[in-house]
């Protein structure tokens, strides 16, 4: 089965499925956000256009998270349509985007709408993330753009602020642009924006999917400085506003962050040392990068031979255990693992716990 057909199968059986594919969030979080959407709901507040600039405190709310209180920001379908706006603004045919491999391939191919190529820098190895030295080594004068995908999907790796600042550098030293897209930003307690840096080019794409939950509301934000954000207006498309239910949610969301934020952690947590133990139950298989700092692992299976589409779908038809095989998030690499996201309760992810043992063995006869 092809890996379309696994979302068909999947959706068709979404009550039953563990979902584990697609870096959503599917632990509660707080009642708060169901109650602003249906109070949104009964109000039929549906019935207008929402304000162009989001409803009132949303915007002030997304800054307050960031302490970016002094930059502009931009509502959008999910961070992925500010990123196409970015990337449409400011990349010309001839222009190169520095990015790694692998990576979350849907923001290459935005690059190659604009007309602009894109370098994959290898990551698959130690320290399985991006080094100013890479970066400065990979850059031409036809480099406009460095995507920092941080915490990295799909590796789980992160930045700490002295290689934030390094890559800022090297970017600045060169002119470059830096899209940085914090889209698994609440994984990582940790985590540090380029903003701090590099305002003067330093595009932030943020997202409600991950952290917040909210992946089928699809609603994300860009934020830049104000020259800059300027450019990237000048692609908006969506000129009647972002969903206003998903709005309510959102405003919700980040109103009871502090309330649920440590939980969520606590529990992706635990999971990691769940899917540790049963990853560690084949042999040949193993984790590149652990802990990880985003809500996924790669689960390298090369040694064992394996067809990680064949795990995909065995682990899906068999046990309704949603999984992402690594061929769609690298090419090159994605012949060797299979990603799996584990913001999902304990009890499900002891689910995959059990059944991926008994899939690799299947698989390796
Ligand atoms: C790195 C990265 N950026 C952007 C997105 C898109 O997120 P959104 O749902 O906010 O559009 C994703 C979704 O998986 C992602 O992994």
């Amino acid at each position: 089965m092809a890996s379309m057909d696994n979302f068909e199968f999947a959706h068709r059986h979404r009550k039953q499925v563990v979902w584990m594919s697609q870096n959503t969030n599917m632990i509660p979080l707080s009642p708060k956000i169901n109650e602003a959407i249906r109070q949104s709901v009964n109000e039929r507040e549906y019935n207008l256009y929402g304000f162009k600039k989001g409803v009132f405190g949303l915007c002030d709310a997304i800054k307050a998270d960031l302490k970016m209180e002094d930059w502009d920001i931009h509502l959008t379908n999910g961070g992925i349509e500010g990123l196409y706006m970015a990337n449409r603004a400011f990349l010309q045919p001839g222009d190169e985007v520095i990015a790694t491999d692998p990576s979350f391939m849907p923001i290459h191919d935005q690059v190659l709408m604009a007309g602009a190529k894109v370098k994959e820098l290898d990551i698959y190895h130690e320290p399985w993330k991006l080094t100013p030295e890479h970066v400065s080594d990979a850059a031409t004068p036809k480099s406009k753009m460095l995507l920092i995908i941080d915490p990295n999907n799909p590796l789980g790796t992160a930045y700490s602020r002295q290689e934030i600042r390094a890559l800022c550098e090297v970017a600045e030293d060169r002119g470059m642009f830096v899209i940085d897209d914090i889209t698994y930003r609440d994984f990582n307690p940790l985590h540090t924006l380029a903003s701090d840096f590099y305002p003067e080019k330093t595009i932030v794409s943020y997202s409600f999917s991950k952290g917040c939950g909210m992946a089928g509301m699809r609603i994300g934000a860009v934020l830049a400085p104000p020259d800059v954000m300027k450019a990237i207006k000048k692609f908006d498309t969506n000129v009647l506003g972002v969903n206003v239910l998903a709005q309510r949610g959102a405003l919700a969301a980040l109103e009871t962050k502090k309330r649920w934020l440590p939980k969520l952690r606590q529990i992706c947590r635990k999971n990691q040392d769940v899917i540790k133990s049963a990853v560690s139950k084949v042999r040949g298989a193993y984790l590149p990068v652990f802990p990880s700092l985003a809500n996924m692992f790669c689960v390298d299976i090369r040694e064992t031979g394996v067809n990680p589409e064949k795990v995909e779908a065995m682990l899906l038809q068999d046990h309704y255990i949603h999984t992402r095989a690594g061929q769609y998030l690298s090419k090159r690499f994605g012949p060797r693992f299979v990603r799996v996201s584990f913001s999902i309760p304990t009890e499900q992810c002891r689910k995959f716990a059990a059944a991926f043992p008994k899939v690799m063995k299947a698989l390796s006869k």
